[in-house]
């Protein structure tokens, strides 16, 4: 009779018998990719907060779109950029907008990628804010009217799912209503219903312009010492008709991924947002980690704790890890 230990280090012997006993194996069909459209045309521009990121114009995302569909990775998740902002954000719920224009490209370069919508006002008000504001503060329910328009006109120009992350109260219901009553009963809504008022979100601010100009999200993004909060959210989500609950940021918030996934029985997606991913580039840039080794650990690390759904921007890299 050996130590207890033993037997551990019997069914670690040899990488047959390490991948037979593994637990968590990542898959391709696991990612989304995040996608930036902007205005204009034939413009494929690095965005410099976000290392191998890029802004597109609609007619040249349909190409990128195509790359991601030939790794195999099912589904991109779209933000646009507005030519102008303006105090309700008009651009974002427009039937021509950026991102309706690239939803069409894409459908047609690539019809089996799935294409989902990040429906939110912040990239298209002048104040930077995820909802209109009244006297100085978010006006929650007007807000969850112009929502509930992005969302039907992203659903019209094709896209496959839509993904509401402002974090107004109601908006789930909302736009359920809305894409039911034009006849999209058939399209899931994934919120980001566990969002944290988070510093990590910095890269991609910077990407989206769409910083607030004053003030903060704390008023309606989550408290990161809170908890049991995510989960009244996440149920008030469901209630409302939620198919798929995100929670983001991704790292900092393992074991909130672990409770959703153990408390709610939809998939569970995690945002592994901009600065987790640049902290991991950074990082790598200056020769301190071995970047695809870190990447890959922190993606099943996110997959271990509960998440079913990886939206990073490490999408195509890790897929071609997977792939070789
Ligand atoms: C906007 C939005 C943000 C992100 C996704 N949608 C930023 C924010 O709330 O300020 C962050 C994504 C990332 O950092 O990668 N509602
Ligand atoms: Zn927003």
């Amino acid at each position: 009779m050996g130590f207890p230990t033993t037997r551990q280090r019997r069914l670690r012997a040899n990488a047959p018998m390490r991948r037979l006993v593994c637990q968590t194996k990542l898959s391709v069909d696991n990612f989304v990719y995040p996608l930036f459209v902007c205005p204009g045309t034939n413009i494929k521009e690095p965005i410099p907060s976000m290392a191998d990121c890029f802004h597109f114009s609609a007619d040249r995302i349909a190409q990128e779109a195509a790359e991601v569909a030939s790794l195999n990775i099912p589904a991109v998740l779209l933000f646009g950029l507005p030519e102008q902002k303006d105090p309700t954000g008009s651009q974002g719920y427009s039937e021509n907008s950026t991102v309706c224009q690239a939803v069409r490209q894409i459908k047609k370069a690539a019809p089996e990628l799935l294409v989902i919508t990040d429906v939110c006002l912040c990239a298209y008000t002048d104040h930077g804010h995820c909802g209109l504001i009244k006297d100085g503060k978010i006006d929650n329910d007007p807000t969850l009217e112009l929502l509930a328009k992005m969302a039907l006109a992203h659903t019209r120009a094709g896209a496959d799912m839509v993904a509401p992350s402002d974090m107004m109260d109601g908006r789930i219901g909302k736009i359920r209503n809305v894409l039911d009553a034009a006849g999209f009963s058939d399209t899931p809504i994934m919120s980001y219903a566990a969002k944290y008022a988070s510093a990590y979100y910095g890269p991609f601010r910077e990407a989206a312009h769409s910083a607030p100009e004053e003030g903060d999200r704390k008023s309606y993004q989550m408290d990161p010492g809170n908890s049991r909060e995510a989960l009244r959210e996440m149920e008030l989500d469901l209630e409302e008709g939620a198919d798929i609950l995100m929670v983001k940021p991704a790292l900092p918030y393992l074991d909130i991924i672990c409770r959703a996934a153990e408390t709610f029985d939809v998939p569970i997606a995690a945002y592994n947002v901009s600065g987790e991913y640049m902290m991991v580039q950074a990082a790598a840039e200056q020769g301190l980690i071995d970047r695809d080794a870190v990447m890959m650990e922190t993606l099943i690390s996110i997959k271990r704790a509960g998440a079913d759904i990886l939206i990073t921007y490490f999408a195509k890299d890790a897929a071609r890890v997977l792939r070789s």
